[in-house]
């Protein structure tokens, strides 16, 4: 059960809340969902049994199992890829974390009630304009993670979060009624759930297996690491196609409140970044008890990234620590202040930011992914992941059909997608 919720609280972030609608509505709806879950299927759950199989084959967090199982190979590269993306993701999330900060505060205060959905859209252009007002959310998310991070208590976040999120979870669910619920809410579910194929471009597709890798955390080595604290007993199989639910399931849930309650209040669901700040606060503000429901829910969604945020910062602090002999303490400050200088990159420059969160989810994570999975198919001996996936001397059933996945599937299907990117870009 700790696995499964230690690497759940990882998946589960704003990745799923605030990122995965967004790019649906960019993409055009439904034809995207199910690129989406197609690539989670077929691509993103073998690459996340991978993870799992080499974190607990070495019982080694990332750059030291590559180490352990070729040594003196460059496939440590792959760690080091993960550490950057971490970094890079870092200086955006928490941008994104402290927008959400500060719509709970504004909710404690009540300053979106009642209005309008264009007072609405203002509201959230004001504070993602303001650089400097950024900065400071930003500053005090950071603060917060650095000080959990420093002091090595992350497990009692995680504690609490076992709580917390089932309850975020509710309060998805009692939102999606308030949202099915609107007057011109089937427009929103059309548009969610009913496919267009003639929407399906290069960047579709593209940003389909980004978002699939970005939302469960794969192609960085971060759960590779979660892997080394995988029970034996525990089927990995069993373990990543219930991680992928439940981060689906959010995912899911979340867009089908945004896009009825999108469609109801006519707001653009191309709009990018902003789309979940200007919608949810509609949804709330029609809602009984909706500044209570507002509050619950924004803080909680600040825990949600909290966790997220935590496990990226300990990816770079864990490097930053071996490779330079250096305390935790010091390490921390380090790597927060590194992640500093690029959040205020990104919260003075909206193409930087657009840029690094394109670039780490539809390019680094896929390349890292790429990466594992040349070397668990084609370096590592079969045997080593086939008695990694099978438990008590049960064999893992599908492992051919897993085996050709690896070798040939995943590899082909990123470079490909790849290829179609580069030539899009170059066109
Ligand atoms: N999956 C996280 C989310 O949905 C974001 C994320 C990507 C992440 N890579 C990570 C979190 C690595 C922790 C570690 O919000």
């Amino acid at each position: 059960m700790g696995a499964i919720a230690a690497a759940a609280g990882s998946a589960v972030g704003l990745g799923n809340i605030w990122r995965f609608p967004y790019i649906v509505g960019e993409d055009g709806g439904a034809a995207f969902l199910l690129l989406y879950v197609f690539f989670t299927i077929v691509i993103s759950i073998p690459v996340l049994m991978t993870e799992f199989s080499l974190g607990r084959m070495t019982g080694q967090p990332v750059t030291s199992a590559f180490k352990t199982l070729c040594p003196g190979g460059k496939w440590q590269a792959i760690g080091i890829l993960g550490v950057l993306t971490a970094f890079l993701i870092m200086s955006y999330y928490n941008i994104v974390s402290g927008w959400t900060l500060y719509y709970s505060v504004a909710s404690v205060g009540g300053w979106l009630e009642g209005l309008s959905e264009d007072q609405i859209r203002q509201f959230f252009i004001n504070i993602s304009t303001d650089s400097v007002s950024c900065v400071v959310w930003l500053i005090l998310i950071l603060a917060a993670t650095a000080f959990i991070v420093a002091k090595g208590v992350s497990g009692g976040i995680e504690r609490y979060s076992k709580i917390l999120m089932p309850l975020l979870f509710l309060l998805i669910i009692v939102m999606l009624v308030r949202s099915v619920t609107l007057s011109g809410a089937a427009e929103g579910l059309t548009f969610y759930l009913k496919p267009d194929f003639s929407k399906i471009t290069p960047k579709t597709v593209f940003d389909a297996l980004g978002q699939s890798f970005f939302s469960l955390s794969i192609g960085m080595g971060t759960m590779t690491t979660y892997g080394a604290y995988i029970q034996r007993t525990q089927s990995l199989s069993g373990l990543a196609m219930r991680v992928a639910a439940v981060d689906f399931l959010v995912a899911f849930l979340a867009g089908a409140v945004i896009f009825p309650c999108v469609f109801a209040f006519g707001i653009n669901p191309g709009q990018g970044q902003g789309l979940v700040f200007v919608t949810l606060p509609n949804i709330f503000n029609m809602m009984p008890l909706g500044r209570l429901f507002s509050v619950a829910f924004f803080s909680l969604l600040v825990v949600a990234a909290l966790t997220s945020s935590i496990s990226l910062l300990e990816v770079v602090v864990a490097y930053i620590k071996t490779s330079f002999n250096m305390g935790r303490r010091k390490a921390t400050v380090i790597a927060s202040a590194l992640t500093l200088l690029f959040g205020v990159a990104c919260a003075f420059s909206p193409t930087f930011f657009y840029i690094v969160d394109n670039a780490t989810a539809n390019i680094m994570m896929p390349l890292g992914a790429f990466f594992i999975v040349i070397f668990a198919g084609w370096i590592l001996p079969t045997q080593k992941i086939f008695d990694e996936l099978s438990i008590h001397g049960t064999r893992f059933k599908l492992f051919r059909a897993f085996c050709f996945i690896l070798r040939y599937v995943v590899p082909i299907v990123i470079l490909i997608i790849f290829a179609n990117g580069l030539y899009c870009w170059l066109a």
